[in-house]
């Protein structure tokens, strides 16, 4: 091969290799994969609203009478949107946890992934 023939080799696989390194901090950076919100937004749920909330279906009555999130989830009414809405608005008998709004997206997230239809 000629001694340009070498360089143009060079420089097309340091561009291949560039291409895929950019691909993959792209990747990385992006948006977090939605199974990673649900287990982020469990822990938090398991933090903050467990006291109240049950988080799987149940019948024993958590300290009165917050609604378990199986029962949220199932409402007709109940979308990632308006669950961040809730999270977000002022309440009469929860109380007001300061919860970010990623932070809103993970709990609404975990809500929703226990919709059972
Ligand atoms: C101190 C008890 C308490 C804690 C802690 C609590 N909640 Fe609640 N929550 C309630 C009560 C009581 C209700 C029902 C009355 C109402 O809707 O305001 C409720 C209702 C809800 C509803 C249903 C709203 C609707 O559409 O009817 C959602 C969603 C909710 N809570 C989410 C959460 C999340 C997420 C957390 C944790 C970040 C949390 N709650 C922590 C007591 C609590």
């Amino acid at each position: 091969m000629s001694r340009r023939a070498w360089i143009h080799a060079l420089v097309a696989a340091a561009l291949a290799v560039a291409a895929l390194l950019f691909i993959r901090l792209h990747n990385a950076g992006g948006a977090p994969l939605a199974q990673d919100s649900v287990s982020a937004g469990r822990q938090l749920a398991e933090a903050w609203c467990k006291e109240c909330h049950a988080l799987e279906m149940s019948n024993s009555g958590t300290l009165g009478r917050a609604p378990d999130f199986v029962r949220i989830a199932n409402r007709i009414s109940t979308t990632e949107l308006s669950l961040k809405v809730f999270l977000r608005s002022n309440h009469r008998s929860m109380p007001n946890l300061i919860i970010a709004p990623n932070q809103a997206d993970d709990l609404a997230q975990f809500i929703l992934s226990l919709k059972r239809n």
